[in-house]
């Protein structure tokens, strides 16, 4: 092959390599993993046409670790706390390195329940919660209403959880691809089209432009599509899938406002409904979950479900201008939990898997990554869920967690 028409090479195939890193995956864990690598002194490429794209252009921004929390769950819950917990001095020095607000809103969340059924639900939450060491008030339909007159008479009772704050995470992912460009990153704006192996270890990325990237170690920050990027072996690939979810944009306009000062959100006939009010008058209402592979329609049954559960909680909201439909993947686990650390295959570190909680882990993702990739000890939150926990994903003698970097 001529040197004209062969492939573009970043960093001496033989030799120095381009990068320290080549973070695979532009949406917002592989930002911040890029970003916080940057920081600690890292040479680092991220590997997306758009970055900044990805499920955080959908995603309503909950910091839900409270109200989103489930049976079984106990070492999750300890990471989105943690997460949680960093989010304060993440938010102002993201604003602080790019000038650029997040929608950060410390705002808390009120979850209902509108029947017996939601009720007793709610309870069981509620003593889990409590069990767990966890701050929730147990509030009547009225004080429910009291605190946000725009629900519906119906609302039988609910959990006020002032912990349980919100973000808008197309502002994140836009704040950090400037931070990272700031810090140094470079950004390859093609997809990954493989990973390239030599010797039993990842040494680089061909992008679907023919340009092979080389590095000693690769990250793998896909989102949904981190479980099939081809040339991973396949035990080796994460054993992440596309969850759907289906979220609506409206809009309140000043007359009506405040529309609601907080997140709400109910199970209505076992599904999750939520609203999220921003300061700039959108609102969100998410979100469908459904296991429909790679599809991303926007279909009339989502929008009339969500609207229909919606308008259960808070009638309302059928004089507010319907400015949005979308659907974004969510990056499902096994055990609806990340994957943080090192794969089966030298050279190779995921950062996927996140499933419902990729806005709210992003900060200790980013520092777990930042550490693993530095030679530092990751916080202790983070041991868990290291790849290593799916026999199928990494071999058995696969490093773990504490033995990275
Ligand atoms: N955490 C909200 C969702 O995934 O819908």
């Amino acid at each position: 092959m001529s040197e004209k028409s062969g492939p573009h090479v970043h960093g001496n195939p033989g030799g120095a390599a381009a990068s320290d890193v080549l973070v695979v995956g532009g949406g917002i864990i592989g930002l911040v993993t890029a970003w916080r690598a940057a920081q600690r002194g890292l040479a680092v490429t991220v590997v997306d046409p758009e970055p900044g794209g990805g499920a955080a252009r959908v995603a309503a921004g909950m910091l839900a670790a409270v109200t989103e929390l489930h049976y079984g769950e106990e070492a999750l819950l300890a990471l989105n706390l943690e997460s949680a917990r960093r989010y304060p001095d993440f938010a102002a020095e993201l604003t602080e390195a790019t000038g650029l607000g997040l929608g950060y809103r410390r705002c808390g969340t009120l979850a209902v329940a509108l029947d017996a059924d939601d009720r007793a639900h709610l309870r069981e939450l509620h003593a889990l919660q409590l069990r767990s060491g966890l701050e929730s008030e147990w509030l009547t339909g009225r004080e429910c209403r009291r605190l946000e007159p725009m629900l519906a008479p119906g609302v039988r009772g609910g959990l006020r959880v002032d912990g349980d704050h919100q973000i808008d995470p197309r502002r994140l992912a836009t704040a950090l691809v400037l931070a990272c460009e700031r810090a140094g990153v470079l950004f390859h704006r093609t997809w990954a089209a493989r990973l390239d192996t030599a010797g039993g270890r990842a040494v680089g990325v061909t992008g679907e432009d023919g340009t092979v990237l080389r590095t000693p170690r690769v990250v793998l920050a896909g989102g949904s599509t981190s479980g099939r990027l081809t040339g991973v072996p396949e035990e080796v690939l994460p054993p992440v899938r596309p969850v759907k979810g289906q979220v609506l944009r409206l809009t309140v306009p000043p007359r009506y406002a405040p529309f609601l000062s907080r997140t709400v959100r109910a199970v209505v006939r076992g599904g999750h409904v939520y609203l999220v009010p921003r300061e700039n008058g959108e609102l969100v209402v998410g979100a469908t979950t459904e296991e429909q592979g790679w599809d991303t329609t926007v279909t009339a049954g989502g929008v009339y479900e969500l609207l229909r559960d919606a308008h259960e909680l808070v009638p309302g909201i059928t004089e507010l201008p319907l400015t949005e439909t979308g659907a974004g993947l969510r990056p499902g686990s096994p055990d609806n939990a990340p994957l943080l650390g090192p794969s089966g295959l030298e050279g190779l570190l995921l950062a996927t898997g996140h499933h419902r909680n990729g806005v709210l882990l992003t900060p200790v993702t980013g520092d777990v990554m930042a550490d693993l990739l530095t030679g530092a000890e990751p916080p202790e939150a983070a041991r868990p869920f290291t790849p290593a926990r799916f026999a199928s994903a990494v071999t058995a003698d696969s490093p773990t967690l504490e033995h990275s970097a």
